[in-house]
């Protein structure tokens, strides 16, 4: 029997998790489907409760993280430690929330960038949902020295008081960096310089989110200071996406051959 999935967001129109996980299915020979899910904003759960009544997973993307945190009845150590769900599993007691996303950041920089993560000194921008999903991925990677950098700096020292690791303002952020982690959402607006160009000189500079016409603008900025390399979050995408399927169906597909199919229509 077919079984079927979906990704809850809004706005969802655009995006690219039904090609993803499409393509893991016909390359693993899952029988399943997977749509998009727009809910109102305050809807979540009355579209999961209508969604999951017949359906066999979600994934929650923006701005649902943490509707889908309270809505499941029990959670993984990856959303227990950042608050915020992104897949939703069915357990033997009720719906379990999990989080890919920092295993997927982890993934993408480890194994597609072979990036090292382990002993990176590493400043992460932005203490919002984005970055709450990986700051525990990438200390438990190994990142040293982890720092979370935000405009409003309360937030990033929250966030950091939570995992233990160090919070300052954007304006504060000094060099030596090894990894620099963009998560703010001021990239995809077009500001690409968040703090001083300094910081990003001879580090590696991941941007989390992905833009479909072309180099983020967080990419372009850092390559333009003189960063060691640059790459967006694409294949952090996929890896997230690849880490829900093994959840839901216990195959873990390849992710090289769809993130390059995925790249050469998505340019970088
Ligand atoms: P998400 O869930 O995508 O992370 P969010 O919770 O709204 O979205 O967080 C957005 C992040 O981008 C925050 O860290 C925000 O900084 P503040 O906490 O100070 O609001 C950051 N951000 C958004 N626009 C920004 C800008 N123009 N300059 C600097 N930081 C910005």
């Amino acid at each position: 029997m077919t079984d079927h999935y979906a990704v809850v967001g809004n706005p969802v129109g655009h995006s690219l998790s039904p090609a993803i996980h499409a393509a893991f299915a016909q390359a693993t020979g899952e029988d399943l489907t997977y749509g998009t899910l727009e809910a109102p904003i305050d809807g979540f759960a009355q579209a999961a409760d209508r969604f999951l009544a017949t359906g066999k997973g979600l994934n929650v993307t923006v701005p649902f993280k943490l509707d889908a945190w309270r809505w499941v009845d029990r959670h993984d150590p990856h959303a227990a430690a950042s608050g915020a769900v992104n897949t939703i599993i069915p357990a033997a007691d009720g719906w379990l929330g999990c989080n890919t996303d920092g295993l997927g950041l982890v993934a993408d920089l480890t194994e597609h960038l072979r990036w090292q993560v382990a002993g990176a000194r590493t400043l992460i921008l932005g203490a919002g949902g984005a970055v709450q999903g990986v700051v525990g991925a990438l200390s438990e990677a190994g990142a040293e020295g982890v720092m979370v950098a935000n405009r409003t700096v309360a937030k990033a020292q929250a966030l950091a008081d939570r995992f233990g690791v160090q919070a300052c303002s954007l304006d504060e952020v000094g060099d030596g960096w090894d990894l620099i982690v963009n998560g703010t959402s001021a990239g995809l607006a077009g500001t690409g310089g968040l703090i001083a160009g300094d910081a990003v000189v001879g580090g590696r500079c991941y941007d989390m989110f992905y833009s479909r016409d072309g180099a983020t603008p967080f990419c372009t900025w850092a390559k333009a200071q003189g960063a060691r390399a640059v790459a967006d979050g694409l294949g952090m995408l996929v890896e997230q996406a690849a880490q829900a399927f093994y959840l839901w169906r216990g195959v873990r597909p390849d992710t090289a051959p769809i993130l390059a199919s995925i790249r050469g229509g998505v340019p970088s």
